[in-house]
């Protein structure tokens, strides 16, 4: 029998760099597939390196970059970092021509180590805690070309108290919000951005203590093709904003005191483009969305470019989540089919009741202990796929067809790559998972797996002797 035919993970196995063929069929498509994916490249790899397992394909990324470049070449292209923060992935989107988006003073950290310079980081202030803002302020002091993105006045008079006056582009609360699920719509969410309506004047006061860039907004993240209507007037609302503060304010007061139109880099409309998760979902037709949103931003101001901000597009079907069968239960409602990943491991069906297609690539054994036949010639069974976390909403999967699995079985969770690891906890005490990095047939281990010393690392622990070592304290951030 060999590793890949074996029950459980093979965590045993050495962390180190393997060499393959492919791991996809050649081409460029709209979408990858988790059919797509080389069943015993990917059945290697979990043999040597265990499970759960991710894997995440640089060229994928790499094309998903080029394509979004193509489709919006007059536009400024920054990475939403949040979707993926391994530095593999961020040093081929910055070799690829984007820039960074970052939403913490860890991204911004993370990014800089992969290599961005300042004047392609953007820095979004989310209600940034005090030692981020402190951070970022001292970075910019050696990066004075980067921006920072403030949604919020308050956050312009901590930067201020800071003595920051460098860039600044204003996040405005369109109104309008789109996404895959109520909890990434933050188009309409007053948490996010300086409303709609004072957004003007918030930015010309702004431009007295500050170098006002560009103003942005974010309608919300997983924008599929029935959404667009929404994307398209939450763009023209930005179009109109920038020309408005383009213009001379006109003396509205009537004190004589008009301010100077403001010299806008750019307008920055956010990411949200979405990807077809189901596998009969058509792709997002990134030349449509981005005729419609030329369409909707224009006439942009003299000098002001249009800038989006993708983040799941770029990483999401390049990544697939590999998971061992250990347990199949047969019960009277349903088939509990128990694998070695879960809600720590890929948490967005549990948080999103988000569908991930799952494919059975087999590999394991029937009940009377021989090899369970390959995947292809098992019927096709509902099934809930079950992670190991002590919580009803720890599911990968309801009631789903899938190629009858048996104990042993390698399950692949495809479109795993974006908010997948970026969303792993420790939760349970489980480590979180390793993950390859696939570079041209080249599998690196990018990301170990995390060992139980992983998980206490921070924790105040007692050790024989009685003595108490205490946890080595964070630094500033
Ligand atoms: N720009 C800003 C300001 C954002 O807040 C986001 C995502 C993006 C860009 C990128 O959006 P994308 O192109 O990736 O849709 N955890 C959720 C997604 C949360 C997204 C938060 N902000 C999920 O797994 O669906």
């Amino acid at each position: 029998m060999s590793d890949r035919d074996a029950g459980g993970s093979s965590d045993e196995s050495a962390d180190g760099d393997s060499a393959a063929g492919p791991v996809a069929a050649d081409g460029d498509p709209p979408a990858r597939r988790v059919s797509d994916w080389d069943a015993d490249r990917l059945a290697d790899l979990a043999a040597e390196h265990g499970t759960p397992l991710y894997a995440q394909d640089l060229d994928r990324v790499r094309e998903n970059c080029e394509r979004l470049r193509d489709a919006f070449p007059d536009a400024d292209v920054r990475y939403a970092v949040k979707a993926h923060t391994g530095r593999a992935v961020l040093e081929a989107v910055r070799e690829a021509g984007l820039d960074a988006e970052c939403a913490s003073a860890g991204e911004v950290d993370r990014a800089l180590a992969a290599g961005f310079g300042g004047e392609r980081l953007h820095y979004t202030a989310v209600n940034p805690p005090a030692r981020d803002l402190d951070y970022v302020v001292g970075v910019a002091e050696a990066e004075p070309a980067l921006t920072v993105t403030v949604g919020a006045v308050d956050t312009l008079d901590r930067l201020a108290e800071r003595g920051y006056d460098g860039r600044v582009c204003v996040r405005v609360n369109p109104g309008v919000g789109a996404g895959h699920h109520a909890k990434v719509r933050t188009g309409g969410a007053a948490k996010f951005g300086i409303p709609y309506d004072r957004a003007a004047e918030a930015a010309r006061d702004a431009a007295e203590r500050f170098e006002v860039v560009g103003v942005h907004a974010h309608a919300g993240s997983g924008i599929d093709p029935d959404q667009l209507d929404s994307h398209r007037e939450m763009v023209s609302r930005m179009g109109a904003l920038a020309r408005k503060l383009a213009e001379p304010d006109g003396d509205a007061a009537g004190d004589g005191d008009a301010p100077a139109p403001l010299d806008l880099e750019y307008v920055d409309v956010g990411g949200g483009f979405g990807v077809p998760y189901e596998e009969d979902e058509p792709p997002l037709d990134l030349g449509a969305v981005a005729a419609a949103t030329r369409e909707a931003v224009a006439p942009l101001p003299a000098g002001a470019d249009l800038a989006i901000e993708p983040g799941r597009y770029v990483v999401a079907d390049a990544g697939v989540l590999l998971t061992r069968v250990n347990t199949v239960k047969p019960t009277p409602d349903e088939r509990v089919v128990g694998v070695d990943a879960g809600m720590t491991d890929l948490l967005r069906p549990a948080m999103y009741d988000a569908y991930h297609p799952i494919r059975n690539l087999g590999g394991g054994r029937g009940g009377d202990g021989s090899d369970a036949p390959s995947p292809h010639e098992r019927e096709a069974t509902p099934v809930t796929v079950a992670g190991p976390i002590c919580e009803t909403g720890d599911t990968l999967c309801r009631d789903r067809a899938l190629a009858d699995p048996a104990r042993g079985d390698l399950l692949a969770v495809g479109i795993a790559g974006a908010y997948g690891y970026e969303m792993a906890s420790q939760y349970n005490s489980r480590p979180r998972p390793a993950e390859v990095a696939l570079d041209d047939g080249t599998a690196t281990v990018a990301r170990r797996r995390e060992s139980l010393t992983d998980v206490t690392a921070a924790e105040r622990t007692e050790d024989r002797s009685g003595a108490t070592a205490a946890p080595e304290t964070e630094g500033e951030r």
